[in-house]
């Protein structure tokens, strides 16, 4: 970080306490209070860490008023236009664009991980054929450990790469392998004749009952949804995968965290609540109920898909995402679709809505993903575990950056404690 001449002055009870403030090379300066506890004996309070930076990265750059997504610099919209997921994946893990050789290395090096180990197969036997794919992503990414102990000594950077390598080619397999045992079907081997999102395709709706031939527009999709999805800055599974990753635990334990915090609603849960929603809705003409509701005060519900809590004018995520919805219901003829004619009408309402212009919610980055994974023929169910795969080299990219740093230790937050303060124990009889 630029150290600055600055400092910000904090005076409690007639005591100055100085505070280093450091510049950053894009986004907001932050102010030092590492050693506050010490000098003034108090803690900052901030539940949800709406004004805390958790740590210093060089990865991922999000500017929410400017509606920017920068990866190590390259903004998202032409990584979606001009690159492809493990070109950014390459990008997320070493820092740079590779050179043409580099990148046909870190290909076949993915490619030639994509198969899992074959007794893992029993682990989804043990599974109940309706188990949610998270349920069975978090099971079965996290009894990883067990199987690639030669890559769980978080000391040795060798390890920690060739973990980093495991985990991105096997996400996919994992998560074809969790939908195709919902559904009853038998597993598909990946594929290294294919790219990676055409692996992914095939893998999950190839039978061998017949040749699947993966359609070019449909991988494409695919393989942008996977770019849009890779990082994304501290959000809440990438902080929790930090936080795992501070007590030592080993790569596999930490990625699977990152897996459970991804599956709540409000987080990359929201693109199949999303989906719920828009079903639940059931036709344009009922949407205006609906936006009442999310008015409401008194009424919990939200709108899946809308709003976010760095993006205040507009996902840019959304932006490339919506292109690509276009394009894959124009292909797959499904514009008449009700659920995606609702979807429509709905971002129409509420985009034109001063309630939701006054709050800044717009559709983000789970409204569109939703809309493409529905066309495409995807289970709700599926919807998260596809973003999970896509944002492993993100939680892998974090990880390997927190190992590297120097001042990295525990995260260990304190707390403003409004329980009782001490009382004697009461003996029952005497309660
Ligand atoms: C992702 O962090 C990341 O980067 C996440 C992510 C990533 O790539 O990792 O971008 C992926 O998680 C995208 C967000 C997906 N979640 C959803 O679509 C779920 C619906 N959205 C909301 O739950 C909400 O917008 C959040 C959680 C996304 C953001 O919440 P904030 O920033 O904490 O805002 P808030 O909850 O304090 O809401 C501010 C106001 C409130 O009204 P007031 O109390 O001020 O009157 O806006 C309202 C909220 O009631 N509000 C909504 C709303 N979201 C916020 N009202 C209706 N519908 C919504 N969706």
């Amino acid at each position: 970080m630029a150290e600055t001449n600055k400092t910000a002055t904090l005076t409690i009870d007639g005591n100055s306490f100085e505070l280093p403030i450091h510049a950053p090379t894009a986004g907001p300066d932050v102010i030092d209070i590492r050693k506050l506890y010490g000098q003034a004996g108090v803690f900052t309070y901030d539940p949800g860490f709406t004004s805390t930076a958790s740590c210093d990265s060089t990865i991922t750059f999000i500017d929410g008023d400017k509606g920017e997504l920068l990866h190590r610099g390259y903004p998202i919209d032409q990584l979606a236009e001009k690159s492809h997921y493990l070109e950014v994946c390459f990008l997320l893990l070493y820092g740079y664009l590779p050179k043409a050789g580099e990148l046909e290395e870190f290909e076949n090096t993915i490619t030639r991980h994509t198969m899992i180990h074959e007794q893992m197969y029993n682990f989804f036997r043990g599974f109940r054929r309706d188990a949610h794919p998270m349920a069975v992503m978090v099971g079965v990414v996290g009894a990883m450990a067990a199987f690639y102990h030669d890559s769980t000594d978080i000391a040795d950077p060798r390890q920690r790469e060739i973990a980093s390598h495991r985990l991105i080619a096997k996400m996919p397999t994992i998560a074809a392998m969790a939908y195709k045992y919902s559904i009853g079907q038998p597993f598909v081997y990946p594929r290294n004749d294919l790219d990676y999102a055409a692996n992914f395709l095939h893998m999950c709706f190839s039978v061998p009952a017949e040749e699947y031939v993966v359609d070019p527009i449909l991988a494409r999709a695919m393989d942008r949804i996977f770019t849009l999805h890779a990082d994304h800055e501290q959000n809440a599974s990438t902080s929790t995968v930090r936080l795992a990753s501070s007590s030592g635990a080993n790569p596999f334990a930490c990625i699977a965290a990152g897996v459970a915090c991804l599956w709540g609603p409000a987080h990359g849960g929201a693109n199949q609540a999303c989906l719920e929603m828009l079903k639940e809705i059931g036709s344009p003409e009922n949407i205006p109920e609906y936006l009442a509701r999310a008015k409401d005060k008194d009424d919990s519900f939200r709108l899946m898909g809308f709003g976010h809590r760095v993006y205040k004018n507009f996902d840019p995520r959304a932006k490339v995402m919506k292109q690509s919805a276009d394009e894959v219901l124009d292909l797959l003829g499904v514009e008449n679709n009700p659920v995606l004619a609702t979807a429509k009408e709905l971002e129409k309402q509420a985009l034109a809505d001063p309630y939701f212009a006054e709050k800044k919610l717009f559709p983000n980055v789970d409204f569109y993903s939703g809309i493409i994974l529905e066309a495409m023929g995807f289970p709700t169910s599926m919807f998260t575990p596809i973003f999970a795969l896509s944002r492993t080299v993100g939680w892998v990219s974090q990880w390997k950056e927190m190992l590297n740093d120097p001042q990295n230790k525990i995260g260990r937050p304190r707390q403003l404690y409004l329980g009782e303060t001490e009382r004697d124990y009461v003996d029952i009889e005497n309660r």
